[in-house]
C-alpha cells in the first residue's frame, strides 16, 4: 500500500525534530489503539504519521492551500493555525503522499476539534494525538490508560482536559469540541 519511508523522509525534512517525533509517536499509539479495538491498524498508523504535516506552515501558506483545495472552513478555523492545519493537511496528503482514503483524511480533519458522531478511526487519531508517550500534561497518564480500556470515556476525558486547558489560556474554543463532547454524553445516557 503506502510507502511509509518516503512519507517519513518528507516529514523528517519539513517538520521540526520535536514535531517529527510527536508524529511517529502518534502513529505508533494509533496503531496500538486500532489493534486493541479491531480497526484497520495500517490506516491508523498512516493517519498518525501525517496528521500534523502542515502544522508548522505559515498561516498564509495554509490559507492558500485551502483555496487550492476549494474548501471552505468557518471563520475561527480560518484564522487559527492550531485549527487550520487539520484542514490543510489534505493538500499534502493527496498531492504529496498520494493518499486518497476519505477515512484517513476525515480523521486528520477532525483531530484537533473532534465532531459529532465520530468514527472509530477519528476517535483513535484524536486520542493518540493526546496520549502519545511524550505528552505529560496533568491527567495524561489517566487518559492514556483509559484509552485502551474504554475509548469513549477516554475521549470524554480528553475533551474535558482540552477545554480546561484552553479556558486556562483564555483561548477561543471551537464549537465542534462541545458538540463532540455533548454527543458522547448523550450516548452514555441511552
Ligand atoms: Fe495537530
Ligand atoms: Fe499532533
Amino acid at each position: 500500500m503506502t510507502d511509509y519511508n518516503s512519507i517519513k523522509e518528507y516529514l523528517r525534512n519539513t517538520l521540526s525534530a520535536n514535531r517529527y517525533m510527536h508524529s511517529e509517536n502518534t502513529a505508533i499509539t494509533a496503531e496500538r489503539l486500532a489493534k486493541n479495538y479491531g480497526v484497520d491498524s495500517q490506516k491508523a498508523y498512516i493517519a498518525g504519521l501525517i496528521h500534523d504535516c502542515t502544522r508548522e506552515l505559515e498561516i498564509g501558506t495554509q490559507q492558500e492551500m485551502l483555496r487550492s483545495l476549494r474548501k471552505q472552513v468557518d471563520e475561527l478555523t480560518y484564522h487559527i493555525k492550531e485549527l487550520l492545519h487539520a484542514h490543510t493537511a489534505e493538500y499534502l496528503i493527496v498531492d504529496q503522499f498520494g493518499i486518497n482514503d476519505e477515512e484517513i483524511i476525515s480523521a486528520v480533519r477532525f483531530h484537533t476539534t473532534g465532531k459529532e458522531n465520530m468514527t472509530m478511526l477519528e476517535k483513535i487519531l484524536f486520542l493518540s494525538d493526546v496520549v502519545e508517550p511524550s505528552r505529560n500534561f496533568p491527567g495524561a497518564d489517566y487518559i492514556r490508560q483509559l484509552s485502551m480500556e474504554n475509548i469513549d470515556e477516554a475521549l470524554l476525558a480528553a475533551f474535558d482536559s482540552s477545554i480546561r486547558f484552553l479556558i486556562g489560556k483564555r483561548s477561543l474554543i471551537h464549537p465542534n469540541t462541545f458538540i463532540a463532547r455533548n454527543y458522547i454524553l448523550g450516548q452514555f445516557k441511552e
